[in-house]
């Protein structure tokens, strides 16, 4: 969400970011573009105007171009950025191809427990 209000939300640190620093804030310029494609796509489902709802649009790809800049600068940035993007796609690859086993499910149904009361401990 915009900082407008905040005076200092683009003050620049006295200092430069370290590489670790610059992944994460480029994660968070990630999220800020991911959070702009939702707003304009939103924004155009919302209206019967056809010329705002295409440039809407237009801006919303443009976004998504974004997106790739900044999920290309982490792979540079972070060496094992793209193992871990590959894995998750291949898990998720496994699941559609249904080689996926299947989840355990709850285990074995424990023994009833019981609980003991105020009753159970007095004495008749
Ligand atoms: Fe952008």
């Amino acid at each position: 969400m915009p900082e407008f209000p905040n005076p200092f939300s683009g003050k620049v640190p006295d200092r430069k970011l370290t590489d670790s620093e610059l992944a994460r804030a480029i994660r968070l310029n990630i999220a800020a573009e991911l959070e702009a494609i939702h707003l304009y796509e939103a924004h155009a489902d919302a209206t019967d105007n056809a010329l705002a709802a295409a440039v809407l649009r237009d801006v919303a790809d443009e976004e998504r171009v974004h997106v790739g800049e900044f999920q290309k600068l982490l792979k540079i940035l972070l060496p094992d950025e793209q193992a871990k993007l590959d894995e998750g796609e291949e898990e998720v690859e496994e699941l559609a191809a249904g080689e996926h086993e299947e989840e355990e499910g709850p285990a074995e149904e424990e023994e009833t427990k019981e609980v003991p009361t105020i009753g159970d401990i007095r004495e008749d």
